[in-house]
This record gives structure tokens, sequence and C-alpha cells, in this order.
């Protein structure tokens, strides 16, 4: 049995901000204040709803997560944010149409109250939106410090323990690190001069490590992916993780894929495409924001069929990935797979997926969940990137350069890092069943 982690209890109130107020944000704020009313259960969330086997088979032993580790209770929980547009949580969830009036009125006064804070924005990075509650300052610096001190407000006003930090905000355009991204120092440097190659969530991500703020990045842009951040997280203790929250499309094709290379079955391509019409489809109307998600929704299936290895059955692969924007469909996705797949002898065969998916409705519980494991990791002192928590991410950050993308292997994973730090031997599966 490996020696258990200190870990310090989840004791009183836990803050979660989100920079971005949109879709994403207010249905997960909305589905956890219903659930503390008893309106709804917290479906998709593993925190919440899922079991861990712990020991042999036989032991019977399989307690809810939340049993097993010392996570924060949802009545502890808090929720703030920022938004260039949004004014409060209600509005944002009325804008973003996920949540029927029905059920937004019986927790509209606890959303309304979820005020929005003047965001950090630039329209460089997210030509589509026009900020109208923006931050103004001496420079990039002085726009950090302000969302510092905010941080700090926001945990003195309403007696926070402790406060995590997960990225709703909008896809930014593409960018490679560059130089500024090298240090901690010329990271700072490069905001005191207003260098160009800074971006907004830069400045959360930032502004977060430098508080003591565990960070996750729900968006494929780079934000905490930094050398110079990932020398912030270890120089002041703070865990992170991202990145892309791992829903609709590629949640199916990393459930898929690695059923069809447990069987030895080859690929010849897989084309995607989506039609979504809420906020997020047209900021991913912009080529530049675009091309941030493909890249994130490319790299999937080379890392599960692993090529390299399986030349004859995955050296050949066309994989296409379209996201078009159609305002009739709101945050109600459509994501239409054609995969081309072969077997003995080389004979082909097709497999067509017609996922008519709520975009909001599958993240929502990511953003839960991520925020109670984060903190849990936290009060682990578990600092810098958290791999384990692979499972969430369509991108997951890993400094060996080889993150794993099989869901499978990412969920035990998962589980057997809780098993491991609560002083219980990982479940491996080897024995009968
Ligand atoms: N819904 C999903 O399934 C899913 C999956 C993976 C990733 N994501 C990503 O999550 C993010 C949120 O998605 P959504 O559907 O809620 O989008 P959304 O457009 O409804 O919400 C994003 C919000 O971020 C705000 N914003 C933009 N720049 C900001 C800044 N600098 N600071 C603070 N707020 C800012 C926008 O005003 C908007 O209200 C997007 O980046 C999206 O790509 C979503």
């Amino acid at each position: 049995m490996p020696e258990p982690l200190k870990i310090a209890p989840a004791n009183g109130r836990l803050g979660i901000l989100t920079p971005g107020m949109g879709a994403v944000a207010s249905t997960a704020y909305a589905g956890v204040i219903a659930v503390r009313k008893g309106l709804a259960e917290p479906i998709g969330s593993l925190t919440q709803l899922s079991h861990i086997r712990l020991g042999k088979r036989e032991e019977g032993r399989n307690p809810l997560i939340r049993e097993f580790v010392p996570l924060a209770s949802l009545d502890d929980v808090v929720f703030g944010g920022w938004d260039p547009i949004s004014p409060n949580a209600l509005e944002a969830a009325r804008t973003a149409g996920v949540l029927s009036e029905s059920d937004l009125a019986p927790i509209s006064s606890e959303l309304e109250g979820v005020v929005a804070m003047p965001a950090v924005f630039d329209q460089r990075w997210v030509k589509r939106l026009d900020g109208i509650r923006v931050k103004t300052g001496e420079n990039l610096f002085d726009l950090a410090e302000q969302l510092i001190e905010d941080i700090a407000r926001f945990r003195s006003e309403n007696s926070l323990e402790r406060v995590v930090m997960v990225w709703c905000g909008s896809t930014e355009a593409y960018q490679e690190a560059s130089a500024v991204h090298d240090t901690v120092e010329s990271f700072e440097q490069g905001m005191r001069e207003n260098d160009e190659n800074i971006s907004p969530s830069q400045l959360y991500a930032y502004a977060a490590l430098t508080s003591g703020v565990p960070f996750a990045n729900g968006a494929p842009n780079l934000s905490v992916d930094l050398p110079c951040m990932i020398e912030l997280a270890a120089r002041n203790r703070v865990a992170y993780t991202g990145k892309d929250f791992k829903t609709g499309q590629t949640l199916i094709k990393t459930i898929l894929a690695p059923g069809f290379k447990a069987r030895m079955l080859g690929m010849r391509g897989w084309y995607s495409t989506n039609i979504l019409g809420n906020r997020d489809g047209e900021v991913l109307d912009d080529p530049e924001n675009f091309k941030t998600k493909e890249v994130s929704k490319l790299g999937v299936l080379d890392a599960i069929l692993q090529p390299e290895v399986y030349p004859e059955l995955y050296g050949n692969i066309d994989h296409v990935v379209r996201i078009n924007y159609y305002p009739p469909r709101g945050d109600n996705k459509e994501g239409w797979d054609a995969i081309d797949i072969f077997g003995w002898m080389g004979y082909p065969m097709q497999i067509k997926v017609d996922f008519l998916c709520r975009d909001s409705i599958l993240a929502a519980p990511i953003v839960l969940d991520l925020a109670l494991l984060l903190d849990l990791a936290q009060r682990a002192d578990q600092s810098g990137n958290q791999e384990w928590l692979s499972f969430y991410w369509k991108s997951p950050h890993s400094e060996s350069g080889s993150p794993e993308h099989d869901i499978f292997i990412q969920q035990t994973k998962l589980k057997n890092t809780l098993r491991e730090w609560m002083g219980e031997s990982p479940v491996t599966h080897s024995e009968a069943g």
C-alpha cells in the first residue's frame, strides 16, 4: 500500500472564478445551484456521482469518490467571474439560451447575484466580439495587478478559504509561444512594455498563479502551458491543468478510436464536421480563432492510434475537422463524423455518427469537477501540471510532450491517482474479470 498524502481538510468556502461568463460558465453555475436546491441531479460529474473501487473486487469496497477523498461540498461553493459583455450570470444564461426559462426561474436571484467584473479584454485576440465592460490601465502589468486585486477582494468579501480559477472565456486567436514567454522575468518585463504576444488569458493565468490560485484552461489557446507560467506555478507551489474541455465530437472520438485500435482495425480517414450557432461558434468562425481549435482537435487521433507503431493500420489517415457557424442551432451543436475503417484483408467499412449534442450541458460538469479536483490537488500540496486530469481535456498538457488521449487510460490514471493519494493500491484490472 502506498503512503497516503497529507491532505488539508476542505474546511470553509471555496470560490470558483471563471474568466468568461458565457454559455459554459452560466450553465455550470446554474447546475450547481439547482443541485444544491434539490432541483437537479449532477449528471456528467465524476466528483458527484462516480464510485471508485478499492482493493480486490471481492472486498466489495466501492464508495463514492466524494466520500473517499475530501472534496469541497457544493454547499460551500461561491461563484464569481469576469466578462466584457455579460453583466451577470442570469443575463449570460438567457443570452446563451442553453437552459429554459422554467429551469432558470427558481434560481434566477442567485444567478443575478453573480455580477461579472470588468474584463481584461483585447479585440485583437477575439475579433468577433465587442467588449463593453473592459478594464483600462497604464500597461499590461497594471491590468494583471487589477486582476490580482479582484481575486483578493472576491476572497475577502465572500469569506473564502480557497479560490480556484477555470478559464471559460472565448478561444483566442492562434499563437505560438515566443521569447517573452520564456521566463517569469521576461513575461513581467513584456507586460510592462505591452508586448503584443501577451494575450488576456495569460494575464488571468499570471494573476491566478501569483495569488496562489490553481488555474484550469477550458479553451485551446496558450495561457498556462508556457515556460514562464510553469516556472511561476513551481515558484508559488500552485497546481494547474489544461486544456480545452473534452466534450462533443472529441469526446466521442476518444471513446471510439481506442476501441478500433483495441481490435486492430485499420483506419483510412475520419471526417468531422460541426454546425453550431452560439457565441463560441461565432468566435470560431474567424480563421485565426478556428486555427487554435483545429490544432487542439487534430492531435487526438495520432496520439491514440500510434501510426509510428502501426503503420499498416494507421499510417495513412486523412483526418479533417470543420466547424461551421450556423445561427439557427444555437448551443445545440450537430457533429457529423464519417469514419472510414478497414478490416480483414483490407476490406473497407464505414461508420457514420450524427451527434446532436448540447455543448454546454457536456462542459458544465467538467467545470465543476476540475474546480473541485484542482482544489483537492492544491490541498494535497501537488503543485504544477496535474496530468492525471487529462481525462477532461482535448489537449492534455504533458511535460513529456506525449499526452495520453485514450479516455479509458485517462480514467484509470485519474482513479489510480486518487487511490494512491489516499494510501490505497492502484487497480490494474489484471485479476480475473
Ligand atoms: N462548450 C463546450 O463544449 C466547449 C468545449 C471545449 C472548449 N470550450 C471553450 O470554452 C470557452 C467558453 O465556451 P462558451 O460556449 O461558454 O462560449 P461563450 O462565447 O458563450 O462564452 C465565452 C465568454 O467569454 C467572454 N470573454 C471573451 N474574452 C474574455 C476575456 N478576455 N475575459 C473575460 N471574458 C471573456 C465572452 O464575452 C463570452 O461571454 C470557449 O473558449 C470554448 O471554445 C467549450
